[in-house]
């Protein structure tokens, strides 16, 4: 216990000095040529793994989700417009359409905590979403959470509280599970790394799996460019020769809005969470040391006032998984398209909530609308120019895809409001 009361007077130390800070380079899709990097090349490389089967899929669910105020685990929170899916069935959907297009089903690993645990196993075994011979749902571990005057939160029976230890605990709770030898074992070379939170990640992405593995990155990062200064993501720095993601939280105010010679922020490229991670480096990972990073959450503790049960602002210790990223050789940035790729729902109001992510999640397929059909698109829009419509991933999931499925339909929906495909 006096470890971590010592952790909670030197919150991150881990931070480097700014002063050697730079912006990273990115590679961009559209550099790719001048890079001399043949995308073709790159696509087929990313195809063939997938055929391979050298590719699981990782989902860190283990958090508590205290800001959007969700009874349950987040990833039963319902995010479709239309039909009200939740986030794990799309996630089950987007894996089985990998599925249909490389004949082979895919490991899914879902890390959850001890308070998701239960309520996540069941919800997959009553709905099936997905093969449970290829599913494997690990706990991560715990750390204590504290007052913010420091003091242990205690539970009703006297013990202390301890909480999920971030996402940063996947790396080790991988290893306890036993599942890296489950990895080694099947010849998956790559984990591809997402939260649980955004219903617009692409799972087929076979560009992206090809760059990283070209790259021979272990550690490959979709990027959304940040528009303006006060955007609260995380940002990747230039540090020496290592490249290491800053919370928001703990990035320096001043450095926020530094700008380059040409106007652009110098920190722009924000974190998605989406990542492909080398499964030896996961390895490495899983025998090394994290720092910890002190949070304010909501937290539920015994008040022995009261003597009841209540829900207070209180300290958490957390691991995070990008502090991994200064030991990865060859890391990858990759950039894409904010609105196609990431709107999670994060917060009850303001930005990423649940709204703003059924919004997202109709103009994507709006858009992809318009590219198939405009004339059909504007025709309908004449009668409700707001329409609800939703498209499973079992439809497409991504715009070549569903222009090549929209064509093959035998016939139209006869109204878009309210239509699901
Ligand atoms: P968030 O940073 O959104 O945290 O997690 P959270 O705990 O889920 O939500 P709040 O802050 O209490 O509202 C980002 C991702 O990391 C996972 C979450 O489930 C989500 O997919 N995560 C977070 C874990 O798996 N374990 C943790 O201990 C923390």
């Amino acid at each position: 216990m006096k470890h971590f009361l010592s952790l909670l007077n030197t919150n991150n130390q881990s931070l480097p000095t700014t002063s050697d800070w730079q912006s990273p380079s990115c590679l961009l899709k559209a550099d790719l040529p001048e890079s001399g990097l043949d995308s073709n090349d790159l696509y087929t490389l990313g195809e063939r793994t997938f055929q391979n089967g050298e590719v699981a899929f990782l989902t860190v669910a283990g958090g508590l989700g205290t800001r959007i105020g969700f009874d349950g685990p987040k990833g039963l929170f319902p995010v479709t417009p239309v039909m009200g899916k939740v986030l794990f069935q799309v996630f089950a959907e987007k894996l089985r359409a990998l599925k249909r297009r490389y004949g082979r089903t895919f490991h899914w690993l879902i890390m959850t905590g001890k308070e998701t645990d239960k309520a996540t196993r069941e919800a997959f075994r009553k709905h099936a979403w997905y093969d449970e011979a290829y599913l494997h749902i690990f706990k991560q571990g715990t750390l204590p959470a504290f007052s913010t005057d420091k003091q242990p939160l205690l539970n009703e029976d006297g013990s202390i509280v301890c909480l999920p230890d971030g996402h940063g605990g996947v790396f080790k709770a991988l290893k306890q599970a036993d599942l890296l030898s489950l990895l080694e074992t099947k010849g998956i070379q790559t984990l591809s790394y997402f939260q649980v939170d955004n219903p617009l990640v692409r799972l087929d992405d076979a560009l992206f799996l090809g760059a990283h593995l070209h790259q021979k990155s272990e550690f490959s990062t979709k990027v959304v460019a940040k528009v303006h200064p006060e955007e609260r993501v995380g940002l990747f720095v230039q540090d020496g020769d290592r490249l290491r993601l800053v919370e928001y939280s703990e990035f320096p105010p001043s450095l926020q809005s530094a700008r380059n010679k040409d106007g652009s922020l110098k920190y722009r490229w924000g974190n998605t969470a989406i990542h492909l991670l080398s499964t030896d480096f996961v390895q490495a990972c899983a025998n090394r040391e994290l720092p910890y990073h002190v949070c304010r959450k909501k937290i539920k503790a015994w008040d022995p006032i009261s003597k009841t049960v209540q829900t207070i602002e209180g300290l958490k210790l957390e691991h995070f998984i990008f502090d991994a990223l200064p030991q990865a050789n060859n890391p990858l940035l990759w950039e894409v398209a904010h609105e196609e790729e990431f709107s999670p729902v994060k917060n009850a109001t303001g930005n990423d909530t649940p709204e703003t992510c059924r919004r997202d999640q109709i103009n994507r397929w709006l858009r992809w609308l318009k590219a198939a059909d405009p004339t059909w698109l504007k025709e309908q829009l004449k009668e409700n120019p707001e329409p609800t419509v939703e498209i499973s991933p079992l439809f497409a999931d991504n715009k070549d895809d569903f222009l090549s499925a929209w064509k093959r339909l035998p016939e139209k929906p006869k109204t878009l409001d309210g239509c699901c495909l």
